[in-house]
């Protein structure tokens, strides 16, 4: 689906007039990556591609639902909310969290499609619970604000589907702004937003195609190691509440009191929230060059420490570091596939670009998608 339009005539034909607009973003991340969920920062930004929804009450205690891009449709009881299978236990885990937590909502028809594309580690299904908390909220008069609507959309995430996400994706869509990331603590869910000034190099999505799911167990996985390490560290010091709080030195000093995919883990993170401290002042003073070689080191972490990337993801870094004017590449979300982030020489842009994916294509018989990023608002009502 392209625009808001195609929803709303979809929407029609299924269920008549009267519905609301809503439209809900993906998110790219510049820097910061697998620590959301370990107490770090993060510096996500929302892009102009995501989810359209049509919505209206219809005065039942049924919800209907149309996923229009594969034309596919259900409908729900509220009283009788489940755990289903693939998309709709997105929705269904926002109705069954929003009831858990005792919010008021009667039944409603909502149809939704987009353009952000799945399994590409930007974040469709955090846009899709983002997106439906925020329209329901605004129907049925919730009196949520965003950051609550970011929670609620992470344990939903966390129920039915069952992926032990961290907060960044839902709370990048939600917060979005346009030419901006957002510098979000993690921790304490406080932020700012940076403006992203970029005169001389554009940033540039290329998916590998190599299809990510993070409901599969490797994401989980990262999640108990990540744990596994914390938990050793305050049994040496009760204080300790997250990694924010330890030193890569420290890790090191007490190497051999973890297996090695537990030190690694632990390694990378560490290092990857100094990373990203000093990479939001580079961006700060408009330093691309010294943030791009971050951007590398993030790569190399998430792969050879973090274990979450794949030999494609690897190529398409290898080939983007062989080229002078990609002054920095890495992927970009949970991984195992999806997408890499490439800072580029802007005037350079299309030669560099159409060379990584020919050779690419070459090596794996794969046509990867370009994007060039556009950054958005947060959710909002169209
Ligand atoms: C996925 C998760 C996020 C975050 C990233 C990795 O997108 O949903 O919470 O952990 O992976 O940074």
């Amino acid at each position: 689906m392209h625009s808001p339009q195609q929803a709303k005539e979809q929407y029609q034909l299924h269920f008549g007039e009267g519905a609301r607009m809503f439209f809900s973003p993906g998110r790219i991340n510049l820097l910061g990556e697998h620590v959301d969920y370990n107490g770090g920062f993060v510096l996500p930004a929302a892009i102009n591609k995501g989810i359209w929804f049509a919505i209206a009450a219809n005065n039942s205690n049924i919800a209907n639902f149309v996923a229009a891009d594969i034309e596919e449709s259900f409908s729900v009881e509220l009283n009788a909310i489940q755990k289903h299978t693939g998309w709709k236990n997105y929705v269904l885990g926002v109705l069954h969290i929003l009831q858990q937590k005792k919010f008021l909502i009667g039944g409603f028809n909502c149809l939704f499609g987009g353009n952000v594309p799945q399994g590409a580690g930007l974040s469709s299904s955090a846009a899709l619970e983002a997106g439906l908390v925020y329209a329901l909220d605004k129907l049925f008069n919730l009196g949520l604000n965003t950051q609550q609507m970011a929670l609620i959309a992470q344990e939903a995430e966390h129920s039915f589907p069952g992926t032990k996400c961290g907060i960044m994706d839902m709370f990048a869509s939600l917060h979005g702004k346009e030419g901006h990331c957002i510098l979000l603590d993690c921790q304490s869910l406080q932020y700012e937003y940076l403006p992203i000034i970029a005169t001389d190099y554009e940033l540039v999505l290329i998916n590998s195609k190599v299809h990510h799911s993070l409901s599969d167990g490797q994401y989980n996985k990262r999640r108990e190691e990540a744990k596994e390490g914390l938990s050793f560290f305050q049994t040496l010091n009760k204080n300790i509440t997250s990694f924010r709080a330890i030193r890569q030195e420290v890790v090191v000093q007490f190497k051999d009191n973890f297996s090695p995919e537990v030190y690694n883990r632990c390694l990378y993170i560490t290092q990857e929230i100094e990373r990203t401290k000093k990479a939001a002042e580079y961006l700060k003073e408009n330093n691309l060059i010294e943030f791009g070689k971050l951007m590398y080191q993030t790569h190399s972490g998430l792969s050879e420490l973090y274990e979450v990337s794949c030999k494609e993801l690897d190529y398409l870094v290898s080939e983007a570091n062989s080229n002078f004017d990609v002054i920095g590449s890495r992927m970009m979300g949970g991984g195992f596939g999806g997408c890499t982030i490439n800072l580029v020489a802007k005037n350079k842009r299309e030669i560099i670009i159409n060379n990584i994916v020919s050779s690419y294509q070459l090596k794996y018989d794969i046509q990867p998608e370009v994007y060039l990023v556009e950054t958005s608002n947060g959710t909002h009502e169209i």
